[in-house]
């Protein structure tokens, strides 16, 4: 495909998306339909799409409209390029830009030059201080790639020597020592031999450092109850291989790649199904990794900055507190309760474990930690409790 051309299909998939359905549907309808377009036509079409979503308002303002092709004009501007130069009409390339077109679009302002909603401005404000505008500069770019190098089977070295040797590039984090960022040819990482042996996991770098900061001791039964695709237990299985690892989620399919994952890891990780957990407690860790406005990670989900809103943000703290209610009573005496977001707010993070503790007053905060996407990884909070000691 030309770039004229990789540009008029971002325009169609991104009218579908602002019509209500969801990037990555749209996407993979588009990519079966469009034969014709190979991996890295598909690759760049993806790339120019998620580019307008993580900025889709000072595109907008640029644009001078809502439209796929108006976000699309904008995104070009945002890059300091000359729309008419990809607009030419030419073999698929989209029509040249009328006057009107040429003439629209203005610089953004306020929150549209940082690419969030008003409603959210006062929270983030609130929330990040002096950092604002910086993190909302970072939720603008894409997401740096990260691997979870499989500690209980290699070290970070050799993890990084047999991913060069398939031309992966990447560069050890300095702060987070299971970390490896991924600098040349991400997008061969999933085929790799080592992610393929399950020597390295795709995961975020304060995903990792969240998982870094739990407490694990030999022996310890732990339980992820919000576990999803799993991506935290199978880290702390790899970190401390002589506990026994246990997890839950209130919608069982969100774990059904988990088996498969453990397997590929050499972890042994026992799914529980819903009401199971009560019966298998008490667990010296329970990790509740919460659903949340998961603005943390918007720079990969950026179609949730847009989607998100004030009574869904209510319904999805009224779940964290009743999360942390349920969890609570499977912690046995001496254990900890861990709360994790992937939240910057802190009305998820600082204020909801204020709330906890108010509400629980024989419970205490022993750790408390954000995660700033100032430092390479996704915004992340962890708030460790346990129970007071009586004498
Ligand atoms: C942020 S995601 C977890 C991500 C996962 N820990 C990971 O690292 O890949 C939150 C999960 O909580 C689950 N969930 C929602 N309500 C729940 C509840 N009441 N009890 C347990 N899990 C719940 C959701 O189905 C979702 O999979």
């Amino acid at each position: 495909m030309t770039p004229g051309a990789r540009i008029a299909a971002a325009i169609e998939i991104l009218d579908r998306i602002t019509a209500g359905a969801p990037a990555e549907k749209v996407l993979v309808t588009w990519a079966r339909r469009s034969r014709f377009a190979g991996a890295r036509d598909r690759a760049a079409v993806r790339d120019l799409v998620f580019d307008v979503l993580r900025r889709r308002r000072s595109c907008a303002a640029r644009g001078g409209g809502e439209s796929g092709r108006a976000l699309l004009i904008g995104l070009l501007r945002e890059r300091g390029e000359d729309p008419a130069a990809l607009f030419t009409g030419e073999g698929h390339a989209p029509p040249p830009l009328a006057a009107c077109e040429t003439t629209a679009g203005a610089p953004p302002e306020g929150a549209a030059a940082l690419d969030i909603p008003d409603w959210m401005l006062p929270a983030f404000e609130d929330s990040l201080g002096n950092d604002m505008a910086a993190v909302c500069r970072i939720l603008r770019e894409r997401a740096p790639v990260w691997l979870r190098v499989n500690t209980a089977r290699c070290t970070r070295d050799e993890a990084a020597r047999l991913l060069a040797d398939e031309g992966i590039a990447t560069r050890p984090s300095d702060h987070v020592d299971t970390a490896l960022q991924v600098t040349e040819n991400e997008r061969r990482t999933r085929n790799s031999r080592a992610y393929r042996q399950g020597l390295a996991e795709l995961q975020d770098l304060h995903s990792q450092a969240l998982c870094r900061d739990l407490p694990l001791a030999p022996g310890a039964r732990v339980l992820d109850y919000c576990a999803g695709g799993g991506g935290k237990v199978l880290a702390l299985a790899a970190r401390q291989p002589r506990a026994r690892y246990f997890a839950h989620d209130a919608a069982p399919r969100r774990m059904r790649d988990l088996p498969t994952r453990a397997r590929r890891a050499g972890a042994d990780i026992q799914l529980l199904s819903c009401g199971e957990a009560s019966g298998r407690a008490p667990f010296d860790l329970v990790l509740c990794d919460v659903p949340c406005s998961g603005s943390g990670a918007w720079r990969r989900s950026p179609e949730g900055k847009w989607r998100l809103d004030r009574p869904e943000l209510e319904r999805l703290m009224r779940m964290q507190v009743q999360i942390l209610e349920e969890a609570k009573i499977l912690v046995s005496p001496g254990g900890v309760l861990a709360y994790a977001t992937c939240s910057l707010l802190r009305a998820e993070n600082e204020a909801r474990i204020k709330a906890f503790l108010a509400a629980n007053p024989g419970w205490v905060c022993h750790f408390r930690r954000r995660y700033s996407p100032l430092r390479g990884g996704d915004g992340f909070f962890l708030a460790q409790l346990g129970r007071k000691q009586t004498i």
